[in-house]
Protein backbone atom coordinates (compact mmCIF):
# COMPACT_ATOMS: atom_id res chain seq x y z
CA UNK A 1 0.00 0.00 0.00
CA UNK A 2 1.24 3.46 -0.87
CA UNK A 3 1.20 5.78 2.44
CA UNK A 4 -0.83 8.93 2.80
CA UNK A 5 2.26 11.39 2.35
CA UNK A 6 3.26 10.15 -1.24
CA UNK A 7 -0.71 9.81 -2.15
CA UNK A 8 -1.19 13.42 -1.45
CA UNK A 9 1.83 14.54 -2.95
CA UNK A 10 0.67 12.96 -6.27
CA UNK A 11 -2.61 15.70 -6.25
CA UNK A 12 -2.25 18.86 -8.19
CA UNK A 13 -2.19 21.69 -5.05
CA UNK A 14 -1.92 25.14 -4.97
CA UNK A 15 -0.10 26.42 -1.15
CA UNK A 16 -2.66 29.00 -0.08
CA UNK A 17 -3.69 28.03 3.83
CA UNK A 18 -0.33 29.06 6.70
CA UNK A 19 0.46 25.64 7.90
CA UNK A 20 1.03 23.55 9.99
CA UNK A 21 -1.53 25.10 12.20
CA UNK A 22 -0.90 24.75 15.37
CA UNK A 23 -1.33 21.98 17.94
CA UNK A 24 -2.11 24.27 21.81
CA UNK A 25 -2.80 22.81 24.99
CA UNK A 26 -5.93 24.25 26.51
CA UNK A 27 -4.49 24.17 30.71
CA UNK A 28 -7.16 26.78 31.89
CA UNK A 29 -10.03 25.26 30.02
CA UNK A 30 -9.11 21.70 31.12
CA UNK A 31 -9.06 22.56 34.88
CA UNK A 32 -12.29 24.74 34.43
CA UNK A 33 -13.56 21.57 32.95
CA UNK A 34 -12.25 19.13 35.86
CA UNK A 35 -10.15 17.03 32.84
CA UNK A 36 -9.79 15.87 30.49
CA UNK A 37 -6.61 17.33 29.29
CA UNK A 38 -7.54 19.20 25.82
CA UNK A 39 -5.47 20.65 22.93
CA UNK A 40 -6.91 22.72 19.95
CA UNK A 41 -5.33 21.83 17.00
CA UNK A 42 -6.07 25.55 15.31
CA UNK A 43 -7.55 25.32 11.93
CA UNK A 44 -9.20 28.46 12.67
CA UNK A 45 -5.69 30.12 11.70
CA UNK A 46 -4.99 28.62 8.46
CA UNK A 47 -5.02 32.40 6.75
CA UNK A 48 -7.64 32.99 3.74
CA UNK A 49 -8.58 36.12 6.23
CA UNK A 50 -9.78 34.89 9.37
CA UNK A 51 -9.07 30.94 8.79
CA UNK A 52 -10.98 27.84 8.96
CA UNK A 53 -11.16 24.14 7.49
CA UNK A 54 -12.33 25.15 3.89
CA UNK A 55 -9.13 26.81 3.29
CA UNK A 56 -7.33 23.37 2.94
CA UNK A 57 -10.04 22.05 0.71
CA UNK A 58 -9.58 25.29 -1.96
CA UNK A 59 -5.63 24.01 -2.33
CA UNK A 60 -7.07 20.61 -3.86
CA UNK A 61 -10.42 22.12 -5.77
CA UNK A 62 -9.07 25.18 -7.60
CA UNK A 63 -5.87 23.01 -9.79
CA UNK A 64 -9.12 21.10 -10.87
CA UNK A 65 -10.96 24.89 -11.54
CA UNK A 66 -8.33 26.43 -13.32
CA UNK A 67 -7.49 23.07 -15.06
CA UNK A 68 -10.75 22.56 -16.47
CA UNK A 69 -10.43 26.37 -18.07
CA UNK A 70 -12.77 27.83 -15.50
CA UNK A 71 -12.54 32.04 -15.72
CA UNK A 72 -15.58 32.16 -12.60
CA UNK A 73 -16.46 30.14 -9.69
CA UNK A 74 -20.16 29.78 -8.54
CA UNK A 75 -21.24 28.22 -5.37
CA UNK A 76 -23.82 28.55 -2.83
CA UNK A 77 -24.55 28.12 1.20
CA UNK A 78 -26.19 30.25 4.13
CA UNK A 79 -25.54 33.94 4.21
CA UNK A 80 -22.82 33.53 6.65
CA UNK A 81 -21.22 30.70 4.88
CA UNK A 82 -17.84 30.47 6.45
CA UNK A 83 -16.93 28.05 3.37
CA UNK A 84 -18.15 31.29 0.71
CA UNK A 85 -15.69 33.42 2.71
CA UNK A 86 -12.50 31.38 2.32
CA UNK A 87 -13.65 30.33 -1.31
CA UNK A 88 -13.67 34.21 -2.37
CA UNK A 89 -10.65 34.79 -0.65
CA UNK A 90 -9.21 31.98 -2.41
CA UNK A 91 -10.26 32.46 -6.01
CA UNK A 92 -9.24 36.62 -5.14
CA UNK A 93 -5.39 34.97 -5.10
CA UNK A 94 -5.91 33.01 -8.02
CA UNK A 95 -7.86 35.74 -10.19
CA UNK A 96 -10.80 34.19 -10.22
CA UNK A 97 -14.61 35.76 -9.96
CA UNK A 98 -17.08 33.97 -7.57
CA UNK A 99 -20.49 34.44 -8.37
CA UNK A 100 -22.23 33.19 -4.27
CA UNK A 101 -25.99 32.39 -3.91
CA UNK A 102 -26.60 33.03 -0.78
CA UNK A 103 -29.26 31.84 1.43
CA UNK A 104 -31.12 34.18 4.26
CA UNK A 105 -31.65 32.37 7.20
CA UNK A 106 -32.47 35.52 9.68
CA UNK A 107 -34.06 37.58 7.00
CA UNK A 108 -34.70 40.04 10.43
CA UNK A 109 -30.90 40.93 11.52
CA UNK A 110 -29.51 40.32 7.84
CA UNK A 111 -30.16 43.24 6.21
CA UNK A 112 -26.30 45.10 6.96
CA UNK A 113 -23.44 43.13 5.58
CA UNK A 114 -21.81 41.55 8.42
CA UNK A 115 -19.65 39.38 9.26
CA UNK A 116 -18.79 36.28 6.33
CA UNK A 117 -20.99 38.11 4.21
CA UNK A 118 -19.27 41.74 4.64
CA UNK A 119 -15.94 40.07 3.46
CA UNK A 120 -17.53 38.56 0.71
CA UNK A 121 -18.61 41.64 -0.47
CA UNK A 122 -15.32 43.64 0.49
CA UNK A 123 -13.43 40.57 -1.31
CA UNK A 124 -15.24 41.10 -4.56
CA UNK A 125 -17.65 37.98 -4.49
CA UNK A 126 -20.86 38.72 -6.69
CA UNK A 127 -24.26 38.18 -4.51
CA UNK A 128 -27.33 36.63 -5.44
CA UNK A 129 -29.34 36.32 -2.40
CA UNK A 130 -32.31 34.43 -1.85
CA UNK A 131 -34.87 33.43 1.08
CA UNK A 132 -34.90 30.48 3.04
CA UNK A 133 -35.38 27.12 1.12
CA UNK A 134 -34.41 23.58 0.78
CA UNK A 135 -30.88 22.60 -0.52
CA UNK A 136 -32.57 21.24 -3.41
CA UNK A 137 -33.82 23.94 -4.49
CA UNK A 138 -30.57 26.04 -4.02
CA UNK A 139 -28.99 23.82 -5.87
CA UNK A 140 -31.08 24.74 -8.81
CA UNK A 141 -30.86 28.16 -8.71
CA UNK A 142 -26.97 27.55 -8.53
CA UNK A 143 -26.76 25.43 -11.42
CA UNK A 144 -29.70 27.57 -13.20
CA UNK A 145 -26.83 30.99 -12.21
CA UNK A 146 -24.28 28.71 -14.14
CA UNK A 147 -26.28 27.95 -16.87
CA UNK A 148 -26.35 32.01 -17.70
CA UNK A 149 -22.72 32.60 -17.03
CA UNK A 150 -22.21 30.12 -19.80
CA UNK A 151 -24.67 31.72 -22.60
CA UNK A 152 -22.71 35.21 -21.48
CA UNK A 153 -19.85 33.30 -22.78
CA UNK A 154 -18.26 32.52 -19.38
CA UNK A 155 -16.65 29.16 -18.21
CA UNK A 156 -17.99 29.03 -14.79
CA UNK A 157 -17.11 26.25 -12.05
CA UNK A 158 -19.65 24.76 -10.05
CA UNK A 159 -18.16 24.48 -6.10
CA UNK A 160 -19.40 22.04 -3.26
CA UNK A 161 -21.73 21.33 -2.08
CA UNK A 162 -23.51 21.85 -5.13
CA UNK A 163 -20.79 19.99 -7.05
CA UNK A 164 -20.73 16.66 -5.44
CA UNK A 165 -18.18 15.53 -8.14
CA UNK A 166 -15.35 16.83 -5.96
CA UNK A 167 -16.35 15.70 -2.37
CA UNK A 168 -13.57 13.26 -2.75
CA UNK A 169 -11.22 15.54 -2.86
CA UNK A 170 -12.59 17.66 -0.13
CA UNK A 171 -12.57 15.07 2.05
CA UNK A 172 -8.69 14.24 0.36
CA UNK A 173 -7.27 17.67 1.71
CA UNK A 174 -8.52 16.92 4.89
CA UNK A 175 -6.22 13.59 4.80
CA UNK A 176 -3.32 15.89 4.98
CA UNK A 177 -4.71 17.10 8.29
CA UNK A 178 -4.49 14.08 9.68
CA UNK A 179 -1.15 13.87 8.63
CA UNK A 180 0.13 17.34 10.24
CA UNK A 181 -1.45 16.32 13.28
CA UNK A 182 0.40 12.79 13.40
CA UNK A 183 3.66 14.84 13.20
CA UNK A 184 3.26 17.13 15.75
CA UNK A 185 1.68 14.27 17.94
CA UNK A 186 4.90 12.61 17.83
CA UNK A 187 6.97 15.65 18.07
CA UNK A 188 5.09 16.82 21.45
CA UNK A 189 4.98 13.13 22.45
CA UNK A 190 0.70 13.28 22.78
CA UNK A 191 -1.65 10.10 22.57
CA UNK A 192 -4.85 11.40 22.33
CA UNK A 193 -7.94 9.20 23.02
CA UNK A 194 -10.15 11.42 21.16
CA UNK A 195 -10.68 13.79 18.40
CA UNK A 196 -13.66 16.48 18.81
CA UNK A 197 -14.48 18.07 15.46
CA UNK A 198 -17.62 20.07 14.30
CA UNK A 199 -18.91 18.38 11.00
CA UNK A 200 -21.12 16.99 8.66
CA UNK A 201 -18.86 15.71 6.11
CA UNK A 202 -15.51 16.00 4.13
CA UNK A 203 -13.74 17.19 7.41
CA UNK A 204 -14.45 14.29 9.51
CA UNK A 205 -14.62 12.10 5.97
CA UNK A 206 -10.80 13.09 5.52
CA UNK A 207 -9.50 13.03 8.98
CA UNK A 208 -11.11 9.28 9.83
CA UNK A 209 -9.67 8.27 6.71
CA UNK A 210 -6.31 10.01 7.44
CA UNK A 211 -6.25 8.99 10.73
CA UNK A 212 -7.08 5.36 9.11
CA UNK A 213 -3.98 5.23 6.61
CA UNK A 214 -2.00 6.47 9.10
CA UNK A 215 -2.42 3.70 12.02
CA UNK A 216 -3.95 6.25 14.47
CA UNK A 217 -5.81 4.86 17.30
CA UNK A 218 -8.21 7.67 18.65
CA UNK A 219 -11.73 8.13 18.15
CA UNK A 220 -12.81 10.74 15.84
CA UNK A 221 -15.88 12.13 17.68
CA UNK A 222 -18.06 14.19 15.47
CA UNK A 223 -20.93 17.19 16.20
CA UNK A 224 -23.16 17.59 13.64
CA UNK A 225 -24.24 21.10 13.25
CA UNK A 226 -26.77 20.73 10.41
CA UNK A 227 -29.04 18.51 12.15
CA UNK A 228 -30.64 14.91 11.04
CA UNK A 229 -30.41 15.47 7.10
CA UNK A 230 -30.30 18.89 7.44
CA UNK A 231 -31.84 20.81 4.40
CA UNK A 232 -33.54 17.66 3.45
CA UNK A 233 -30.22 15.93 2.74
CA UNK A 234 -28.32 12.43 3.20
CA UNK A 235 -27.70 12.16 7.05
CA UNK A 236 -24.05 13.38 8.21
CA UNK A 237 -22.79 9.84 9.00
CA UNK A 238 -23.78 8.74 5.23
CA UNK A 239 -22.27 11.50 3.90
CA UNK A 240 -19.00 11.23 5.96
CA UNK A 241 -18.38 7.57 5.33
CA UNK A 242 -19.40 8.57 1.22
CA UNK A 243 -16.42 11.73 1.68
CA UNK A 244 -14.35 9.05 3.10
CA UNK A 245 -14.63 6.25 0.82
CA UNK A 246 -14.25 8.62 -2.43
CA UNK A 247 -11.46 10.73 -0.96
CA UNK A 248 -9.67 6.81 -0.86
CA UNK A 249 -10.19 6.75 -4.38
CA UNK A 250 -9.15 9.79 -5.26
CA UNK A 251 -5.54 9.16 -3.55
CA UNK A 252 -5.69 5.85 -4.61
CA UNK A 253 -5.29 4.31 -1.39
CA UNK A 254 -6.71 0.94 -0.36
CA UNK A 255 -7.98 1.84 3.29
CA UNK A 256 -11.41 0.50 3.86
CA UNK A 257 -13.66 2.50 6.20
CA UNK A 258 -16.95 1.35 7.13
CA UNK A 259 -19.94 2.21 9.28
CA UNK A 260 -18.55 1.65 12.44
CA UNK A 261 -15.91 3.87 11.84
CA UNK A 262 -17.97 7.24 11.90
CA UNK A 263 -19.20 8.47 15.27
CA UNK A 264 -21.51 11.67 14.66
CA UNK A 265 -23.75 13.21 16.87
CA UNK A 266 -27.37 15.05 16.35
CA UNK A 267 -27.59 15.79 19.52
CA UNK A 268 -26.42 19.67 20.30
CA UNK A 269 -27.89 21.46 17.17
CA UNK A 270 -30.44 22.71 19.12
CA UNK A 271 -33.49 24.21 17.14
CA UNK A 272 -31.47 23.62 13.92
CA UNK A 273 -28.41 25.59 11.76
CA UNK A 274 -27.63 28.73 12.70
CA UNK A 275 -29.69 28.80 15.85
CA UNK A 276 -27.94 29.61 18.46
CA UNK A 277 -28.10 27.15 21.82
CA UNK A 278 -27.43 28.47 25.28
CA UNK A 279 -25.09 25.59 26.25
CA UNK A 280 -23.34 26.93 22.76
CA UNK A 281 -22.97 30.48 23.77
CA UNK A 282 -21.93 29.41 27.67
CA UNK A 283 -19.16 27.09 25.55
CA UNK A 284 -18.30 30.81 23.82
CA UNK A 285 -17.90 32.43 26.82
CA UNK A 286 -16.24 29.54 28.87
CA UNK A 287 -13.25 28.93 26.18
CA UNK A 288 -13.03 33.07 25.38
CA UNK A 289 -12.71 33.79 28.77
CA UNK A 290 -10.31 30.78 30.15
CA UNK A 291 -7.99 30.59 26.68
CA UNK A 292 -8.66 33.40 24.86
CA UNK A 293 -9.93 31.00 21.86
CA UNK A 294 -12.97 32.05 19.82
CA UNK A 295 -15.73 29.59 19.09
CA UNK A 296 -18.46 30.33 16.69
CA UNK A 297 -22.12 29.40 17.81
CA UNK A 298 -23.10 27.96 14.71
CA UNK A 299 -20.66 25.17 14.48
CA UNK A 300 -17.67 25.36 16.78
CA UNK A 301 -19.35 26.70 19.73
CA UNK A 302 -22.17 23.57 19.94
CA UNK A 303 -19.34 21.15 19.16
CA UNK A 304 -17.80 22.11 22.43
CA UNK A 305 -21.28 21.84 24.21
CA UNK A 306 -21.05 18.86 23.01
CA UNK A 307 -17.61 18.23 24.45
CA UNK A 308 -17.97 19.47 27.97
CA UNK A 309 -21.65 17.77 27.49
CA UNK A 310 -19.78 14.21 27.50
CA UNK A 311 -17.75 15.18 29.91
CA UNK A 312 -20.74 15.79 32.34
CA UNK A 313 -21.94 12.08 31.38
CA UNK A 314 -18.62 10.72 32.27
CA UNK A 315 -18.05 9.52 28.86
CA UNK A 316 -14.92 11.08 28.84
CA UNK A 317 -12.23 10.52 31.80
CA UNK A 318 -10.43 12.84 33.71
CA UNK A 319 -7.45 11.06 32.60
CA UNK A 320 -8.08 11.25 28.42
CA UNK A 321 -6.31 13.20 26.05
CA UNK A 322 -8.78 15.12 23.77
CA UNK A 323 -7.50 17.40 20.69
CA UNK A 324 -10.68 19.87 19.86
CA UNK A 325 -9.97 20.14 15.79
CA UNK A 326 -11.17 24.35 15.67
CA UNK A 327 -12.68 24.48 12.00
CA UNK A 328 -12.90 28.30 12.38
CA UNK A 329 -15.89 30.38 11.81
CA UNK A 330 -15.81 33.09 14.52
CA UNK A 331 -16.09 36.07 12.26
CA UNK A 332 -19.89 35.12 12.40
CA UNK A 333 -20.24 36.48 16.51
CA UNK A 334 -20.15 39.58 14.32
CA UNK A 335 -23.43 38.73 13.30
CA UNK A 336 -24.67 37.63 16.03
CA UNK A 337 -23.75 39.88 18.85
CA UNK A 338 -27.17 40.57 20.53
CA UNK A 339 -27.40 36.88 21.80
CA UNK A 340 -24.81 37.55 24.30
CA UNK A 341 -25.76 38.99 27.68
CA UNK A 342 -23.57 41.53 29.09
CA UNK A 343 -25.78 42.97 31.51
CA UNK A 344 -23.37 44.23 34.63
CA UNK A 345 -20.29 43.39 32.76
CA UNK A 346 -19.59 47.31 31.39
CA UNK A 347 -19.45 50.20 33.90
CA UNK A 348 -19.78 54.00 33.00
CA UNK A 349 -17.89 56.36 34.64
C1 LIG B 1 -16.57 26.58 11.15
C2 LIG B 1 -17.00 25.32 10.48
N1 LIG B 1 -16.89 24.16 11.13
C3 LIG B 1 -17.26 22.99 10.59
C4 LIG B 1 -17.82 22.93 9.32
C5 LIG B 1 -18.24 21.60 8.78
O1 LIG B 1 -17.38 21.18 7.77
P1 LIG B 1 -17.80 19.93 6.87
O2 LIG B 1 -18.96 20.37 6.05
O3 LIG B 1 -16.60 19.63 6.04
O4 LIG B 1 -18.14 18.83 7.78
C6 LIG B 1 -17.99 24.11 8.60
C7 LIG B 1 -18.65 24.08 7.29
O5 LIG B 1 -18.99 25.04 6.68
C8 LIG B 1 -17.57 25.33 9.18
O6 LIG B 1 -17.71 26.50 8.53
Amino acid sequence: MINLQIALERLPRLSLAQLPTPLQLAPRLSEALGGPTIYFKRDDLTGMPLGGNKTRMFEYVLPRALAAGADCVVAGAAIQSNYCRQLTAACAQVGLEVHLVLRSVRPDVEQTPQGNFLLDLLMGAHVYLVENMGWPEQIEKIYQLADELRAQGRQPYVARAANQADIGLDAAAYTRCALELHQQLAEQNIKPDYLYVAAADTTQGGLLLGAKALGETYKIVGLNPLGRSAFGGPPAAELILHSAQKAAEELGLSVEISPADVISYDDYVGEGYAAPTPAGLEAIRLVASTEGILLDPVYTGKAMAGLINHIKQGLLKPEDTVIFLHTGGYLALFAYQHYFDFRGRITHL
